[in-house]
Parts: structure tokens; C-alpha cells; sequence
């Protein structure tokens, strides 16, 4: 597996999710798949920033990935509102879409822009070792708790990548 095709598989998983949570009619069956949910992209965005983007961040791409570090945090934020909402909230759905949009947005670019460029900007190899790199991080975050819950405390600024 290459890090490219790892990513794009989550961001895959990622629209189902949503897909099932707006399908979800009542509070409980919403704030199971919301914190399915959140703790995907709490995975996926912790190991973007700690092995993808920096390995990406090359001159050609030094914009496109700190962008798409603002990204995250605004995504971060949108998740820490909806940590603290319950599901029978008439806000809770408002903020999901809001959610929704700014992922599927960041996703459009990730894969229409930044991720061709890497691509051509790595090695095979190299793109396989930051695969290695990034799901040995994932299975730690899971292993180690419950991953949504890091996201309030990341989002005073970007991460640094
Ligand atoms: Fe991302």
C-alpha cells in the first residue's frame, strides 16, 4: 500500500460515514456514527500532519500543504462544537454540514491538486514507508483510547507540518 491510496481509501470511508449519519433519523443511531465518524478524521488528520504533510512539503508544494494544514483546524473546530452538542440538537445537523462541506472541499484538493504533485515528487519507496509510518500510528491512536477526543485541545492553531 502507498500513502497516496491509503489516504484517498479513508477519505472513501470518510463520505460513506456521512452518507450514513445524515441517513440517521434519531439522536442515538446520529451519535454513533458522529463519533465514528470524528474518530476517522481525528486519525486521519493526526497522521497527515505527522508523517504525510511534511514528507510532502516540498518547495513546489509548501503552499498547498500548509493550506491544507488551516484546513484540519477548521475542521478541528467544527468537531470540538459538535463533541459538545447532542445529536437531538437542531444545531447538530446545521454543523454537520458545515463539516461535511469542509472536508469534501479539502478532500477535492487533496486529491485534484496535492496529491498528483506528490506523487510525482516522491519515490515509490518513499511513498510506501510513509504508509508504514502512518498506520503504525493509527493502530497506536486506537489502540491507546478514543481518538476524537484529542481534537479540542488541537484547535488553537495548525499543526505544525
Ligand atoms: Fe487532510
Amino acid at each position: 500500500m502507498d500513502a497516496i491510496k491509503m489516504l484517498k481509501k479513508q477519505h472513501r470511508e470518510v463520505e460513506a460515514l456521512f452518507k450514513e449519519l445524515e441517513k440517521a433519523k434519531s439522536a442515538n443511531p446520529r451519535r454513533k456514527v458522529f463519533e465514528k465518524l470524528a474518530d476517522a478524521l481525528a486519525v486521519h488528520a493526526t497522521i497527515e500532519e505527522r508523517h504525510f504533510y511534511p514528507a510532502a512539503k516540498k518547495k513546489q508544494t509548501e503552499e498547498m500543504v500548509l493550506e491544507a494544514a488551516e484546513e484540519h483546524l477548521e475542521m478541528k473546530r467544527v468537531i470540538a462544537d459538535l463533541l459538545e452538542l447532542e445529536p437531538s440538537d437542531p444545531v447538530f445537523m446545521a454543523k454537520v454540514s458545515v463539516l461535511k462541506e469542509d472536508v469534501m472541499h479539502h478532500v477535492e484538493e487533496e486529491e485534484g491538486e496535492l496529491f498528483p504533485k506528490v506523487q510525482k515528487l516522491l519515490e515509490d519507496e518513499e511513498l510506501e514507508a510513509i504508509a508504514a509510518a502512518m498506520q503504525e500510528t493509527a493502530e497506536v491512536l486506537q489502540r491507546e483510547g478514543v481518538p476524537r477526543m484529542s481534537v479540542p485541545s488541537e484547535t488553537s492553531e495548525a499543526a505544525h507540518v
